[in-house]
């Protein structure tokens, strides 16, 4: 198992390294004056131009650029991640790290769910049973696809799994922790019973819990594995560890309610597929699934839970950032289904018609209305108020339109409706985060807000400025800002302080009061100058120190004409440096 150290140690660990060691132990370096030389390792060339700084403890080339610490040196060259690169600088300075306590503790988990996975394998496949007939017979699955996914067997006995685990001496807390066991009164006994079992497997390939289908229609459909150190329902999905691998190949990936699900659609030959855990979409699998995937296509159940948890999903992942869109089995309860009669270009269709998420949350609101009445028709729009509160402004006015063309109404009374209900989506964020991190402006903030307030024609033009990026640096300042630009796209350029503070968590929207009437402004447009100089000033000193770090290293003879071009570029940047701040008169 891949191990884990204390932050500590290998905070340790880099004080006590020497870039100049480390890299010497990978090529031959020579000395001149404080630095040293090379050809560079990363380039073919005969001169060199790899420069090492013991003083900055960073290298350089001047011939192909690559630059870093002595880290990012051992990464690059032995072709290493972070942690092993790390390790293998510790192991040749004999430096010992840390093993954190935790994640060595985490070793146990993983060995007894390995073996249990095993044995549940082996009594599937070790004698004729009725789980290998329900999977073959019943639901159709290849034996290929049965082992590939590691399916197995609980049988219908009360403590087999507890006698084998206990016989390679896993301890009774291991055990039931993982929800292997179940203990009453004393008494243990296996919590899987007469059950198919899937594993559930992390992306790094570690058996991380179970899910176990009945046989019988004793107790629940299925049983999990319970949240427990190795296993998080919430930051984890099925077949994961099987779908990223195809998705290089498609740029979408298919997410599904149940494990038969998942299986069906990649015994098809639709491999990007995964299944959540018996939860729903969580905003952690909102971000895993955007690591995997710009665009995500929910293919939940076509009963009314599912059609549910789409819409909630639709939600979830829209908050994400990754564009959602829903696809509906109309024949079959569940893609598992729909794949087997129809198969994988029929299902492809489907993925293909999926509507967007938005699109279907409007549909999916319109079943409860009679849309071909008055009262059906106002009480569908009142409603949907919960969905076009997380739409941007532009989104908004396309949908509303939509929306304004199916029932014959004008969209612009479809959106003062709508306008005039509920809170918008940013203040609710700002609700969200508002007991987290520093709530302070900074004192430009301040100032560019009281300026965009006085007239708002400043908000395009600090638009304008390429650098106005780095101006806005606080988690408060973010927010009023969207804020600023949401309500000014809206009001064709028009400010109005009072609705920014209404759509602000009220217990901040002194912030505001405090930007009107406590900060002093004489003359905007010249306040409005030093403010963008300053911040054209800070980005300036922070590129000059970073360029003096890189020509420190140079030798001005031999990396002649890169030195030269960070010489002029150094040169314009203390110029214009020297100008604002006789401008700024500081
Ligand atoms: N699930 C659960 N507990 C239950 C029922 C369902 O945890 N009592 C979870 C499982 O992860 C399951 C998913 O919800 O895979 C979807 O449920 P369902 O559609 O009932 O299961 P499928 O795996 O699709 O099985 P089948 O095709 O037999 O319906
Ligand atoms: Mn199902």
């Amino acid at each position: 198992m891949r191990a884990s150290y204390s932050h500590q140690s290998i905070e340790n660990l880099k004080a006590e390294i020497d870039i100049v060691e480390v890299i010497s132990n990978a090529i031959q370096l020579k000395k001149t004056g404080a630095n040293y030389k090379a050809c560079c390792p990363f380039h073919g060339e005969k001169t060199p131009s790899f420069v090492v700084s013991p003083d900055k403890q960073i290298f350089k080339c001047f011939g192909c650029g690559v630059s870093g610490d002595a880290i990012e040196f051992v990464k690059k060259y032995y072709n290493l991640d972070f942690i092993e690169a790390i390790e293998k600088i510790a192991k040749d300075k004999g430096f010992t790290l840390e093993k954190t306590a935790y994640d060595d503790s985490k070793d146990v988990y993983y060995k007894a769910n390995k073996d249990a996975a095993r044995y549940f394998v082996r009594s599937l496949l070790s004698r004729h049973n009725e789980a290998m007939h329900y999977l073959t017979d019943v639901r159709k699955m290849d034996i290929d696809i049965i082992t590939k996914f590691g399916i197995g067997y609980a049988d219908e006995k009360w403590d087999s799994l507890y006698n084998h685990m206990a016989a390679l001496g896993y301890d009774e807390k291991t055990l039931s922790e993982l929800g292997l066991i179940s203990v009453n009164k004393g008494r243990k006994y296996d919590r899987f019973r007469n059950r198919v079992i899937f594993p559930i497997i992390s992306t790094n390939g570690r058996v991380i819990g179970f899910g176990g289908r009945t046989l019988d229609n004793q107790g629940a459909k299925y049983i999990n594995s319970p949240e427990n150190p190795i296993f998080h329902k919430s930051n984890n999905l099925f077949s994961l560890n099987f779908a990223r691998e195809y998705l290089r190949n498609s740029d979408f990936l298919i997410v599904v309610e149940g494990y038969m699900d998942a299986i069906g659609l990649y015994q098809c030959g639709i491999k990007n597929v995964v299944a959540t855990l018996g939860t729903a979409l969580t905003e952690n699998h909102g971000k895993i699934l955007k690591r995997y995937s710009k665009k995500i296509v929910l293919s939940y159940d076509s009963d009314d839970a599912g059609r549910n948890a789409a819409y909630k999903g639709v939600d979830v992942l829209r908050d994400a950032g990754v564009s959602v869109s829903v696809l509906h089995v109309d024949d079959g309860k569940d893609p598992d289904e729909y794949v087997k009669t129809h198969g994988k270009e029929e299902f492809l269709n489907l993925v293909s018609n999926a509507v967007s998420g938005t699109d279907y949350q409007l549909r999916h609101i319109a079943r409860d209305y009679d849309l071909t009445t008055g009262d059906g028709k106002i009480g569908y729009v009142k409603s949907l108020s919960a969905i076009f509160e997380k739409l941007s402004p532009v989104e908004r006015e396309v949908y509303a339109q939509k929306v304004g063309r199916s029932l014959d109404l004008d969209y612009k009374n479809i959106l003062f409706q709508i306008g005039n209900q509920g809170k918008t989506e940013a203040s609710k964020r700002i609700e969200k985060t508002v007991e987290t991190g520093d709530r302070n402006l900074s004192t430009t903030e301040k100032v560019l807000f009281k300026i965009f307030f006085m007239d708002g024609s400043y908000f395009v033009k600090f638009k304008e400025h390429e650098f106005s990026d780095g101006v806005i640096t606080t988690e408060m300042g973010r927010e009023i800002f969207s804020l600023i630009e949401n309500e000014i796209s809206a009001s064709d350029g028009f400010l109005d302080e009072n609705r920014i503070k209404d759509a602000m968590n009220p217990e901040e929207g002194y912030k505001i009061d405090e930007i009107i009437s406590g900060v002093p402004i004489v003359d905007v447009e010249s306040s409005f100058v030093d403010c963008m100089s300053s911040a054209r000033l800070a980005e300036l000193g922070a590129k000059e120190r970073r360029i003096l770090d890189i020509i420190a290293l140079a030798d001005e003879e031999e990396e002649g004409q890169e030195a030269e071009r960070l010489q002029i570029k150094l040169m314009k940047i203390q110029k214009e440096i020297k100008k604002l701040r006789g401008g700024v008169d500081l």
